[in-house]
C-alpha cells in the first residue's frame, strides 16, 4: 500500500514538474504559440506580402491589388518592402514600401494568433502621395485599415 502510494507520489511531482516547466518557459511558448511572420501573407483586398523576419528586421516584397491612380505602384504594381518587428509571441510590426511613382505607404499593427491557429497581421496603414506644393498638402495623406491573413494557414499548435 505505502509502495503504490509512493509511486503515485512521485507520479504527480513529475507531472507538476512538466506543467510548470512547460508554463514557466518561454521559448518553449513561443516556439508552440508564437507567430511567424516569415512567409506569404494575403489582405483582404487581394494584395500580396511576401516577409522574412530576421531579428529586429523585415524585409520583402508587396504586390498591391489597388492603387490611389492608375499606374501608382508601377506596371508590376511590386515594390520593397523594410521594416521593423518586436520578439515576443504576438509581435508589433512596422513596414513600409515606396511605390514607384514616388508615393510611399507605412503599416503599422500586431500579429496575432486566433483561437485555431491562424496566424493575422492586424494594420492601419496612410498612403502619402506626392503634392505638386504645400498648397496641395491637406489631401494628399490616405488612411485605412488592411488584415493579412498567413498563406500557410493554421499553424501547428
Ligand atoms: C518561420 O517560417 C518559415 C517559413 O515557413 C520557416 O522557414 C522558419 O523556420 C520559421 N521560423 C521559426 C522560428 O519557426
Amino acid at each position: 500500500m505505502t509502495w503504490i502510494a509512493a509511486c503515485l507520489c512521485v507520479l504527480v511531482l513529475g507531472m507538476y514538474q512538466i506543467i510548470i516547466g512547460q508554463t514557466l518557459n518561454p521559448d518553449s511558448e513561443r516556439k508552440v504559440l508564437g507567430c511567424n511572420v516569415t512567409g506569404e501573407w494575403h489582405s483582404e483586398l487581394g494584395s500580396q506580402l511576401q516577409l522574412s523576419a530576421a531579428g529586429p528586421e523585415v524585409r520583402g516584397v508587396y504586390r498591391t491589388a489597388v492603387e490611389s491612380a492608375r499606374g501608382a505602384a508601377g506596371p508590376s504594381r511590386e515594390a520593397r518592402v523594410v521594416g521593423v518587428i518586436s520578439d515576443g509571441p504576438q509581435p508589433t510590426i512596422a513596414f513600409s514600401v515606396l511605390w514607384a511613382k514616388g508615393s510611399c505607404t507605412t503599416w503599422v499593427g500586431q500579429c496575432f494568433i486566433l483561437p485555431g491557429g491562424v496566424q493575422v497581421l492586424k494594420t492601419l496603414w496612410m498612403l502619402r502621395s506626392a503634392a505638386e506644393s504645400s498648397m496641395d498638402n491637406w489631401d494628399n495623406t490616405r488612411l485605412g485599415e488592411d488584415q493579412f491573413i498567413c498563406a500557410r494557414g493554421v499553424e501547428s499548435l
